[in-house]
């Protein structure tokens, strides 16, 4: 008789076939759920609170009563199938989807004790607060220099600050030492990673505290993939990051907390370990087992 672990638990499943009793092979894969994932810092403050927030294009309630704590300077991943409102939420916490006509929110997100959707906002100072990084790497048309600076030229900085920021933030966003030396070319002329990280360095220029990834690394090929999942864990260091990813082994790698959305609503939300090793509702296991989605 064959034995296997059955969708990670060490408990081989016995069921009865015509009178035998047969442990069950599955070849669902096991998720690893990374070191990284594991490491949960109980003291992390709640850097974006989110209470019962609905929202709506249009007619059509995209999310409903959605809470969820986005905690400071941890990794919060977002998963779930196409369609659940995944890119919806994530815009929800830069407001980016004021930018759709037509669309309407309810509820609220606290940061550092006012509630970003309350009228009194500066959504362009909120936007540079929480920054986006997007599924397709977006630089302008222009050099890796200019794209760097743009968001500090914006703000009226000086030319000697700009160049100091430009070149701090594309070390922090590790792109330094391959673009150092064309700074003047043009950024179209990088790679697909490079263009992501490039994103990445032009959102840290305008000093974020939070940074939004929708996708990051859905455009890319593995090993670019995984030089971004490195610096996603070197950024929550000093940055609080949130990741969407239809990836789960992604989501393993990367973030300490996961949230399971499912047609608008968040199912399930805990520490990484938890949602993919001890699931507490069904919908969630049967997502991360690859049964759909
Ligand atoms: N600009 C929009 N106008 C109308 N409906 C939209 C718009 N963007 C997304 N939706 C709808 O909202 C729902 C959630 O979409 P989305 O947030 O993009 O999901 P996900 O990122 O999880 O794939 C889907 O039903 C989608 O069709
Ligand atoms: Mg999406």
């Amino acid at each position: 008789m064959m034995e296997a672990n059955v969708n990670g638990t060490n408990q081989p499943a016995k069921v009865e076939i015509a009178g035998e009793e047969v442990i069950v092979v599955s070849n669902i894969p096991q998720i690893e759920v990374s070191e990284k994932a594991r490491e949960v810092k109980p003291e992390a403050g709640v850097k974006l609170d989110v209470r019962h927030v609905n929202f709506y294009y249009g007619s059509k309630q995209a999310l409903s009563n959605v809470t969820l704590p986005i905690r400071e300077r941890q990794v919060t991943a977002l998963i779930g199938p196409s369609g659940c409102g995944k890119t919806t939420f994530l815009r929800t916490l830069n407001r980016m989807n004021d930018l759709i006509p037509g669309t309407r929110i309810e509820g609220e997100a606290i940061m550092d004790g006012d509630n970003i959707y309350g009228t009194g906002i500066d959504v362009i100072r909120l936007r540079q607060r929480v920054g986006m990084v997007f599924q397709r790497p977006n630089p302008f048309p222009s050099s890796i220099f200019d794209n760097v600076a743009y968001g500090l030229r914006v703000q009226r900085k000086s030319g000697h600050s700009i160049t100091e920021t430009v070149e701090e933030s594309l070390r922090r966003a590790v792109l330094w030492d391959e673009v150092k030396d064309r700074l003047k070319a043009p950024a179209q002329g990088l790679s697909g990673g490079q263009q992501q990280r490039l994103c990445i360095a032009r959102a840290l220029a305008v000093k974020p505290e939070v940074l939004l990834m929708d996708e990051p690394c859905s455009a890319l090929d593995p090993i670019a993939t995984l030089k971004i999942e490195e610096l996603i864990t070197q950024l929550s260091e000093n940055y609080t990051i949130v990741i969407v990813t239809h990836n789960m082994q992604e989501a393993a790698r990367v973030s300490q907390f996961t949230g399971f959305f499912l047609s608008g609503k968040l199912v399930e939300y805990g520490p990484t370990v938890d949602i993919f090793k001890h699931s507490k509702v069904k919908e969630t296991e049967d997502y991360i087992s690859g049964r759909f989605g």
